[in-house]
């Protein structure tokens, strides 16, 4: 199986997902999107089955939605899913967008950097801001691990759980879980606008801009 191949758990990516983390996980998306510019040109990078594109065309209207995933399977899911608007699906790796002059007005990576091994983490970081114009956002959701005793063991150990259940299904590569945020801001290109938690504090949104 080639690596991060989500094509045999597409189907049941969601449910798997819901049964775990309930709704949590698809609120905590979202949370930083009232403070987004609507009728604008969003992008979402490693989108998967496309849950999420009801709630962006609800609430951030785009006037041009770009939906890449490396997984076919995730990608023929989300062609499914109801839109009324411009939609512009990519079946292809990330780094395709880094390759083209194309610019973002919102970016939205979504439980997608922990994927990403921490060299290709590293390459991503500052590559996301060339994605993006000027007046660009970049919406970050993923997984942490709180520094809180009486939470830190139950996070590490249900991202354990994790990485071992897409290891066999997905070959994921990734095994770690980095603190995102302050990779984020390690690279002094981003301007930190929001942060929000939710589910025991291990899964957090970020909104950021350029600086
Ligand atoms: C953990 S899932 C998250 C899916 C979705 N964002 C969500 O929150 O439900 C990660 C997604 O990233 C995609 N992915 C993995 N490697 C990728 C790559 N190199 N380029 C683009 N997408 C990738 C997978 O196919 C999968 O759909």
């Amino acid at each position: 199986m080639k690596a991060n191949q989500f094509d045999h758990i597409a189907k049941v990516y969601d449910l798997l997902a819901s049964f775990v983390f309930g709704k949590k996980i698809i609120e905590i998306q979202q949370r930083t999107f009232y403070r987004l510019p609507k009728n604008k040109k969003v992008l979402i990078i490693g989108g998967g089955t496309g849950k999420i594109i009801p709630y962006i065309e609800k609430q951030l209207q785009p006037a041009h939605l770009v939906f890449l995933d490396y997984s076919k399977v995730m990608i023929e899911l989300a062609q499914k899913v109801d839109y009324n608007g411009l939609i512009e699906f990519i079946n292809d790796s990330y780094e395709v967008l880094f390759k083209q002059k194309e610019e973002y007005d919102i970016i939205i990576t979504n439980f997608f950097l922990d994927v990403l091994t921490p060299s290709q983490l590293s390459d991503v970081l500052p590559k996301i801001r060339t994605l993006m114009k000027d007046d660009g956002y970049w919406v970050v959701s993923d997984f942490r691990i709180d520094p809180h005793p009486k939470k830190k063991y139950f996070h590490w150990a249900l991202h354990k759980t994790m990485v071992l259940f897409f290891k066999v299904t997905a070959n994921l590569k990734n095994t770690t879980l980095p603190d995102y945020i302050k990779e984020i801001e390690a690279t002094k290109l981003y301007k930190k606008r929001a942060v929000k938690y939710a589910y025991f504090d291990m899964m957090f949104t970020a909104l950021f801009s350029k600086k």
